[in-house]
């Protein structure tokens, strides 16, 4: 399994950097990266550090990340959207490569660490100084610009922002985005040629992706006085997850570097204070999104909901119903389990099991979730979670999602960061322990 998860990164890296998949996402990815990063830790340390280097040297001057860097050399229509779409080259602030507007779950600082902690050397402390200047300003852009509900939580304001683009999560805010499916018609869909369209978002989930990103864009992906004029604000508990996750990670940086840790583990401390008053509700014992402009949460239980376990001060109250959720029947965490978590409660009446974020397993954040497990001393769960997602591999292949029931393999078949955390998992269930 090592062979071929090795095998699956080798084929997809390119010159500088590693593709999610040479069909479905030929560029490079952000939160993708960070993923991929901590698996080459394991085979090629010296690729973990290019594969973020080249992410963070498309860092916009005011500190976001973006969620796409497109590789010059492919030819025009490699992917919809595509560069033309995005136009940055016309943002000041933007970098000469062109890249899309939005930013990704903020994941880089924990997988620098982990790449770190996984392979030391030289070279490692050397990239980790060249980074822990843009980490701390992807945080300080995250944590000012996109503060927009003023609680200390960032927002998102696409559904590809939050990673889980048709999340039944967004089905509410998304509904207010007024459009019409036949836009698409106008456009020419790159990923349904590639996967089955049963198994991608819908094209009117298409239309409103696009007409969000133009709002955006036509607003030059300024994030000042958003509330009055953008159809999409949400406060994410696995994007805030991350971020607070990033500070933890941070804080264990910052002596490498020479840094003071100290701000690091403030901010942290800030950011669970704000998720748990603003995202946890206690009648339902799990996290939900906020939509900013209703100011609800949104009532919709997703594997969102159980993202903020990975943060080590998460209290134990919220930690206990977050494990209890996981267990529940509608995720289904358990000693010997069968199949990883699905990306819906199972149990909902839109739980779609091969359609994208509406119910297929995900590797990624079964990965998450059972780092969460580990540092909330739940080992035992852990390590069934650990199994079940080896075995998936081992049937259907390092595809990019799974089939919550039978396994099977869906989307892309050749995934990076399916390869990447299969080597983690593979090197880090001998000896199991918490991740920050
Ligand atoms: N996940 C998106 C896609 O499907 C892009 O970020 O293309």
């Amino acid at each position: 399994m090592r062979r071929l998860a090795g095998a699956t990164l080798e084929a997809n890296w390119e010159h500088d950097h590693t593709v999610p998949s040479r069909t479905l996402y030929p560029h490079q990815w952000s939160w993708d990266s960070a993923f991929i990063a901590i698996g080459w830790a394991h085979v090629r340390p010296e690729r973990a550090w290019r594969e973020l280097e080249s992410l963070f040297r498309a860092q916009w001057a005011d500190g976001r990340v973006p969620h796409i860097v497109f590789n010059p050399r492919l030819p025009v229509g490699a992917y919809f959207p595509g560069p033309e779409f995005w136009a940055s080259a016309r943002v000041e602030g933007a970098p000469t490569i062109a890249t899309s507007g939005l930013v990704q779950p903020p994941v880089h600082a924990l997988a620098a660490w982990l790449a770190y902690r996984r392979a030391p050397s030289d070279a490692a402390r050397a990239a980790m100084r060249r980074l822990y200047p843009r980490l701390v300003a992807q945080q300080r852009y995250l944590a000012t610009r996109r503060n927009v509900g003023g609680a200390g939580l960032a927002c998102v304001v696409h559904p590809w922002e939050s990673g889980l683009d048709n999340s039944p999560a967004w089905d509410a805010p998304l509904a207010a985005v007024p459009a019409d499916a036949a836009v698409m018609r106008a456009y020419h869909r790159h990923d349904t040629a590639h996967a089955a369209p049963a198994h991608r978002p819908t094209d009117l989930d298409y239309a409103r992706y696009v007409a969000i990103v133009a709002s955006y864009r036509e607003g030059g992906y300024r994030d000042e006085d958003l509330p009055g004029r953008h159809p999409f604000l949400v406060e994410c508990p696995l994007f805030n997850a991350a971020a607070g996750a990033a500070e933890h990670a941070l804080a264990r940086i910052a002596p490498l570097v020479g840094a003071d840790p100290a701000p690091h583990r403030d901010r942290a401390a800030r950011i669970t204070e704000a998720l748990v008053r603003r995202l946890y509700d206690p009648n339902t014992g799990t996290f939900q999104p906020r939509d900013l402009r209703t100011g609800r949460l949104i009532p919709a239980r997703t594997v969102l909901g159980l993202a903020p376990l990975m943060l080590p001060d998460l209290p134990t109250p919220q930690a206990r119903t977050v494990v209890a959720e996981a267990c529940s029947a509608r995720f289904g965490v358990a000693l010997r389990m069968a199949r990883p978590l699905p990306s819906h409660d199972r149990t909902a009446p839109d739980f779609e099991p091969l359609r994208y974020w509406r119910g297929p397993s995900w590797m990624n954040v079964n990965w998450w979730v059972r780092c969460g497990l580990l540092g909330h001393a739940r080992a035992d769960l852990a390590e069934g979670l650990a199994r079940s997602m080896v075995g998936l591999v081992a049937t259907a292949g390092c595809h990019e999602y799974f089939h919550p029931d039978t396994g099977a393999g869906l989307g892309s078949p050749a995934f990076g960061w399916t390869a990447a955390l299969l080597l983690d998992l593979l090197a880090e269930t001998r000896e199991p322990a918490p991740v920050i």
